[in-house]
């Protein structure tokens, strides 16, 4: 039996930004079961990291490791700061995503994509993921190849219905060229936008011999999942099966339940995803959201399932790349029953549900500084057109003033954050602006039931990515 052909009990779902690094996934592979890194704007954080000096030399032994030593070098001379920058610098910004890619934003997704893999399965031959969302369309082609050039053995996406990657796996493998439909909004005469990239215009030596990952759709209904099995443009080798409790992104309430307050959007019974429907599509799949459990695990294996996606338990284990002071503030609060976990319906640009942490010295804190806006990372952009010829790029959680002038309606930049600059702060890579640094936007699951079994002292809230595993397994 190949490596990959392998079937994980426990998935540890990716967490962006970089919550989920290659050392939390590393840590969860070496016990046998499935680390995924998040491939979200993981090209910022290669460089910011870069620019905080690489102290370990991980990125620069990853790098070396590059297929093209030229590209690799490139990136390095371009952003790397030996000792670190000063703290009152600002980060150096990386090119912006556009339609029609740079070759310098290319290979910069491309190594970066390559180097978080790369450490993630460095010293043991256990199984590696990658996540991504379908909603940030632009650098996905590329990013995909830079994970497949070390060996990525699952791509796995949410945040929207990918028909189109599998196919684009298919053709990566292979080095063909491929195309992804990129949505662009008003847009009323239906024109087709799209991304074509072909792997071999950066290949500067031998062809590389790529194999084709898994892919597992990350879906909350089974009406996604029959829809990807029908449609999409490859194999898809299976689903997570996420409800609606999980951390990060939710899908949207599929059907509004009559309720005291109808114009509250609001989860309800009809947002349970129906695990009869998915078994009977016969793939593997796992189930997310509070099942870091034994008993939740024997439950999911119960109902056919393979096995569970863990999130929250391991975004707060010490592997984890959130600020060690965000871990164990939330822990503390887990541990005296304070900790307070909302559903944001408006706070992501995306305009999905979000899960967000009301925590001191966040955004979710009304005694912070209120934040100026502005957008100057741009992954959850939409494209628009300007004009018959002309794209543009807008955000609603940037100014509201630009927001409006690019022909955005003001109702959708009400309560938006910037998840891109919080969430990079959440891993202690936030911008430093004028008046201080970005403030963080911490993410979690709704359950946090499995803190008692694993912080057994009040005192010290420390545990690891293994304890997580030992807890669920036992
Ligand atoms: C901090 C954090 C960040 C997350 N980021 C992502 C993400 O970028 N993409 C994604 O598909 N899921 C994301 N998730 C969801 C997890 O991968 C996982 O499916 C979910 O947390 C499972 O529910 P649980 O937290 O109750 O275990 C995130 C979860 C957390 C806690």
């Amino acid at each position: 039996m190949k490596n990959s052909d392998k079937l994980p009990e426990i998935i540890q779902g990716g967490m962006g930004i970089g919550v989920s690094g290659w050392r939390l996934a590393k840590a969860v592979s070496m016990q046998g079961q499935m680390g995924v890194v998040s491939g979200t704007a993981i090209d910022s954080v290669i460089v910011r990291r870069l620019q905080s000096g690489d102290s370990d030399g991980s990125i620069r032994r990853a790098l070396s490791h590059f297929p093209w030593a030229d590209m690799a070098q490139r990136i390095s001379e371009e952003y790397l700061i030996p000792g670190g920058k000063s703290p009152e610098k600002p980060f150096k910004p990386t090119p912006a995503h556009t339609l029609q890619m740079k070759r310098s934003s290319c290979e910069l997704l491309i190594v970066s994509n390559f180097v978080e893999v790369f450490l993630a399965k460095e010293g043991h031959k256990g199984l590696t993921g990658i996540n991504y969302l379908e909603k940030i369309q632009l650098p996905t082609l590329p990013s995909l190849f830079g994970a497949m050039l070390a060996g990525v053995d699952f791509v796995l996406m949410g945040g929207g219905i990918p028909l189109s990657i599998p196919g684009v796996l298919d053709g990566v493998s292979q080095l063909d060229t491929v195309e992804l439909k990129i949505h662009v909004e008003d847009n009323p005469g239906h024109r087709s936008y799209s991304h074509v990239f072909d792997p071999k215009d950066f290949c500067t030596g031998t062809l590389p011999k790529l194999t084709r990952p898994k892919f597992l759709a990350i879906i909350s209904s089974d009406i996604a999942a029959k829809t990807l099995v029908r449609r999409s443009t490859g194999f898809v080798d299976g689903f997570v099966v996420e409800d609606h409790t999980a951390g990060g992104h939710n899908a949207p309430p599929r059907r509004t339940d009559r309720t005291e307050t109808p114009s509250l959007p609001q989860f309800g019974q009809k947002d349970i995803p129906d695990i009869g429907k998915i078994r009977e599509l016969g793939r593997p799949f796992w189930l997310a959201g509070g099942c870091a459990s034994p008993e939740k695990l024997k439950h999911a294996l119960d109902s056919g399932a393979d096995g569970i996606q863990v999130g929250t338990a391991f975004a707060l284990c010490n592997e984890s790349s959130m600020l060690p002071e965000i871990k164990q503030e939330v822990l503390r609060q887990c541990m005296s029953g304070k900790i307070k976990v909302l559903t944001d319906f408006q706070a992501s640009p995306t305009g999905y549900p979000f899960k967000v942490i009301s925590l001191k010295n966040t955004v979710t804190d009304r005694n912070c500084r209120e934040r100026k806006r502005c957008c100057d990372l741009g992954y959850l952009k939409q494209l628009y057109c300007k004009s018959e010829s002309e794209i543009g790029y807008r955000c609603p959680g940037e100014p509201v003033k630009i927001w409006l002038m690019k022909g955005g309606s003001e109702d959708k930049t009400v309560g938006k954050h910037c998840l891109c600059n919080g969430l990079l702060a959440t891993v202690g890579l936030g911008q430093v602006r004028e008046n201080g640094s970005e403030p963080p936007v911490v993410t979690s699951g709704e359950d946090f039931s499995f803190a008692t079994h694993l912080v057994r002292n009040p005192d010290d809230l420390n545990y690891s990515a293994k304890d997580v595993i030992d807890y669920i397994k036992s």
